[in-house]
């Protein structure tokens, strides 16, 4: 197959990109690839909403823009942030003409809430279902572009450069180009390629390298997985964001997000003995940065032996509780809490990756012709730690850079008829010739249970070098295996995604050892101080 764009992923960050650039170039073929359900994202389950200075009268951007470099720990790229800050709001309003609703107050306004790390409130939400709202209207929005192919249940196995050519290409080649993606149909089993002379991968997150995670079964990082091994640059991949809250329910995954947005309506949490602990490590207590609040939950359990902490909504008002997070309240009460009369039971979980494929503010990667954005990237916004609700509006920030920059780009290509076309011609098919079914399917389903197992243990909220050296070990064999089995069994979706967990674990590991230092969510009791020389490991 031959399309004009391809973008990989239908998020938030890639619908941005598709809409966008399908308005533009109403003659030109967009193509949407997704390995699920064109909704099943990460997107579809944000809960707290997306922050935006939205009231200029208490709010402002430099409060936000400070607020974003405080939660970053020294890392955040400022140019970045207040690229991001500034153009957001123009964002929101497209999605919202788009159709999006957020809710809105009595007197018409809207509805800002508040969540850890920020010093206004400025969250705009769709009660506690905001990212499916979000992504119910971008879906409808898409519909009405009669250019763009959407297909869903296709999983892009890896990314075309001239390594498929029979070019040697290693790191320090300086031209990789991407010319496209193999990509296994899972209508029928076949892999296909698809040539692209520019392509956007938006992939999202990698919860699932962990045991407890609240990502959906899709957050597998196969796009930081891809670029890695096409040699593009991959960066801050230690900054794993644990989400405090979500819902303690042993055996269920994904877990079940409480928004920080019910922290920030007067939620209070509590230790084993009912204790107010947050109070006793921060200041700013319940609404701290994500990475103080999951610490010191991961040390409350430890000290009293538990799994979980509690969440305190007893003092709230139920009609309010019930108006803003009616998802919660019913979830809640399925499994026999109510949340006005009991403690909610909540533990840390993995919930964002702060790190990923780098980008330049234009989203561009390393890789020629090759754009990212939304999860799957490391822009430079969050450095060691994201402010909550930053995620959708980077997404959408730089989904739109993107396609900025596509419109450049985009001619300059044609108008260079021995590049593209010419290599293009060249791609061989994927050569599956020796490989057979596997079969054990278990053995895949067991090794990635191992490297869950493995990730949380090891490389989780507290790390020291011992665990680390453990699970770089561990992980060494689980990548040595799976690659033996990589190549001699068909390719399947499970096979992939496992393939990609272990090298997103290894990227996490490595990451974690090189930075001699505890930083924002990196937390080496072994090097508990700060070092002076910042910087961002690239790998
Ligand atoms: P996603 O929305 O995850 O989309 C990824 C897409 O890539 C999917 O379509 C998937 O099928 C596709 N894909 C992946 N791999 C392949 C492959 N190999 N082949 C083909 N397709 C592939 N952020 C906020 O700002 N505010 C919030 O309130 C908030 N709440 C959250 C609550 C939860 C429970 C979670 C999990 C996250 C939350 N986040 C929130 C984070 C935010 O939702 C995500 O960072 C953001 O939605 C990511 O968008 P994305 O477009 O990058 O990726
Ligand atoms: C939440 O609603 O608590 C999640 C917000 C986020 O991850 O940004």
């Amino acid at each position: 197959m031959e399309t004009d764009f391809l973008v990989i992923g239908s998020g938030i960050a890639g619908l941005t990109y598709a809409i966008k650039t399908a308005r533009y170039f109403p003659e030109k073929k967009i193509t949407i690839i997704t390995k699920a359900q064109a909704d099943e994202t990460n997107t579809k389950y944000a809960q707290g909403g997306i922050a935006g200075v939205w009231d200029d009268q208490k709010d402002s951007f430099d409060k936000h823009i400070e607020d974003t470099l405080i939660a970053g720990d020294g890392l955040c790229n400022k140019e970045v942030v207040e690229i991001v800050v500034t153009e957001g709001p123009e964002r929101i309003k497209e999605i919202i003409e788009y159709g999006a609703r957020f809710d809105k107050t009595e007197s018409g306004e809207y509805s800002l809430g508040k969540e850890g790390g920020h010093s206004e409130n400025r969250i705009l939400h769709h009660k506690d279902v905001t990212g499916s709202e979000i992504e119910r209207a971008m879906l409808e929005e898409l519909r009405a572009c009669n250019n763009v192919e959407l297909i869903n249940h296709c999983f892009v196995v890896d990314l075309i450069t001239q390594h498929h050519l029979g070019f040697l290409v290693t790191k320090s080649t300086p031209d990789i180009q991407c010319y496209g993606v193999y990509v296994l149909n899972l209508h029928n089993n076949q892999i296909e390629k698809i040539i692209a002379p520019i392509t956007l991968i938006a992939t999202g997150g990698n919860g699932q390298a962990y045991r407890t995670t609240t990502n959906p079964k899709i957050a597998t990082g196969d796009g930081v997985a891809m670029v890695y091994r096409a040699k593009g640059r991959i960066e801050n991949m230690e900054f794993i964001q644990f989400h405090p809250t979500a819902l303690y329910e042993p055996g269920v995954s994904p877990s079940f997000l409480i928004t920080e947005a019910v922290r920030g309506d007067g939620g209070i949490l509590r230790n084993k003995q009912g204790e107010a602990f947050m109070e006793k490590y921060d200041e700013r207590k319940d609404l701290a940065p994500r990475d103080i609040v999951a610490r010191a939950i991961d040390s409350e359990m430890k000290r009293a032996g538990t799994e979980h902490v509690y969440l305190d909504c007893t003092h709230m008002d139920k009609e309010k509780f019930i108006h803003h997070f009616p998802n919660i309240y019913e979830r809640c009460k399925k499994i026999g809490i109510d949340v006005m009369q009991h403690w909610i039971p909540v533990a840390p979980a993995a919930h964002y990756s702060c790190g990923g494929v780098k980008t330049d503010t234009m989203a561009r990667t390393s890789i020629q012709h090759l754009y990212a954005c939304g999860e799957c990237a490391s822009t430079g916004l969050h450095g060691a730690n994201r402010l909550a609700s930053n995620s959708l509006l980077e997404a959408m920030v730089f989904a739109h850079r993107a396609y900025i920059d596509t419109i450049e780009k985009h001619n300059k290509i044609c108008e260079s008829p021995e590049t593209q076309q010419h290599w293009q011609s060249q791609v061989p098919d994927w050569d599956a010739k020796g490989t057979t079914y596997p079969k054990e399917m278990i053995l895949i389903t067991q090794s990635l249970k191992e490297l869950q197992q493995i990730m949380s243990d090891y490389v989780g909220i507290v790390r020291t070098d011992v665990r680390l050296e453990r699970a770089s070990r561990r992980l060494d064999l689980l990548h040595e295996e799976t690659e033996e089995l990589y190549k001699n069994t068909k390719v399947s979706p499970q096979l992939c995604e496992l393939r990609n967990l272990i090298t997103v674990g290894y990227l996490i590991v490595k990451g974690a050892e090189f930075r001699k230092e505890s930083r924002g969510l990196h937390f080496n009791t072994d090097h508990l101080q700060k070092s002076a020389l910042v910087q961002n490991i690239i790998l």
